[in-house]
């Protein structure tokens, strides 16, 4: 097991996570061989991939391509001629997913057209393809109730469509799942250690004038990225649950945060119903198993281990100064 340290990666350039470290039990090209073709650019998470691939030394090149045009996407893998392809491409709805529900079609052509047209093009080159998507396609439900621990598997079946968005993601995933060249890798509510990203989850529910207070599973991407590209090298396919283990709540993390970066912080919470009120389209709470992920990576931190290490410890201000 590669001795690693993604926040070193992440924020100071250590290698810790090198590529010529890593022994790859699959038979996959070690470092040398390796060239990733990542998709989103201009994007959070494919701008934080192409940093970590420099940080590696893993040759990369960013696609030009649209994801729904084909042949755009034949063009770049016939000039990248790449080991692997990382799909950071999608649309998440800015401010929020919201925006999903008032721009349908134009969800469609990327999150469904593009990642079907871009899985079945890498299918024709024999190339893997790494899916950055969702695990907001469940909602706690009698069988998995909120604060029980039951988390749902990367075998149940999606049981929230409320928000075009979370529909969409898990149509994509069933279909998906049928490709024998396509790792999917289902994140929700995103945390890193840059606490300015407005991406971030910490971002938001420190700018929000209100916050639901609910336990969820959370991907800390400091620690999870460095996993995907890992991922990547053992040729790992499939679907996975791409969180932390373990779940925190709203006003946990914001305990955190007034704890360690802003003591005169506050907030006030408002209800499930109170909240719907402001949205176009109820979100979903959900505690996934990340079984299959811990026993690939048993030194996989808890969220709650994960965030002290990767941001509160990092971030703490001292208030003595
Ligand atoms: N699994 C996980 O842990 C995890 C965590 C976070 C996010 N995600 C997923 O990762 C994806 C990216 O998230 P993000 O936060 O990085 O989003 P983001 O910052 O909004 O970036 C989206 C990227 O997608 C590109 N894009 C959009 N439509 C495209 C198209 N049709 N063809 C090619 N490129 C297109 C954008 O490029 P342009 O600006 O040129 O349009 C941009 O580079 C989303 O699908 C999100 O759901 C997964």
């Amino acid at each position: 097991m590669a001795n690693y340290t993604p926040k070193d990666i992440l924020v100071t350039g250590a290698d810790g996570f090198a590529a010529s470290h890593v022994v790859n039990r699959s038979g996959f090209p070690k470092k040398h061989s390796l060239k990733f073709l990542i998709y989103g650019r201009t994007g959070w998470v494919g701008g934080l991939l192409g940093k970590l691939c420099e940080i590696q030394g893993i040759p990369y090149e960013y696609g030009r391509g649209r994801l729904e045009d084909r042949s755009s996407l034949l063009a770049d893998i016939r000039d990248v001629k790449p080991s692997h392809v990382f799909n950071a491409a999608g649309l998440t709805g800015k401010p929020n997913a919201d925006w999903c529900e008032f721009h349908k079609v134009e969800t469609i052509r990327t999150n469904v057209v593009g990642a079907l047209t871009l899985a079945e093009v890498c299918r024709e080159h024999g190339l893997l393809m790494m899916h950055f998507s969702s695990g907001c396609i469940y909602q706690y439900d009698a069988a998995h109730p909120e604060g029980s621990g039951i988390g749902f598997t990367e075998n149940d079946k999606s049981n929230y469509a409320d928000s075009f968005f979370s529909k969409t993601r898990a149509m994509v995933q069933e279909l998906l799942e049928e490709y024998d060249n396509v790792c999917v890798l289902r994140g929700r509510m995103p945390i890193l250690s840059d606490l300015n990203n407005p991406g971030n989850f910490i971002y938001k529910i420190t700018h929000y004038s209100k916050v639901v207070n609910i336990p969820n599973s959370m991907t800390l991407l400091d620690e999870l990225l460095p996993i995907s590209i890992e991922m990547a090298k053992r040729n790992l396919k499939g679907i996975w649950n791409f969180t932390n283990p373990g779940v925190v709540s709203h006003n946990e993390v914001l305990e955190l945060y007034k704890q360690c970066i802003d003591p005169d912080f506050k907030w006030e919470n408002f209800t499930l119903e109170e909240q719907a009120k402001v949205l176009a389209a109820p979100r979903c709470n959900n505690e996934l198993d990340v079984t299959k992920l811990k026993t690939e990576f048993p030194e996989l931190l808890s969220i709650k281990e994960s965030l002290i290490k990767y941001v509160f410890g990092p971030n703490m201000k001292n208030f003595t100064e």
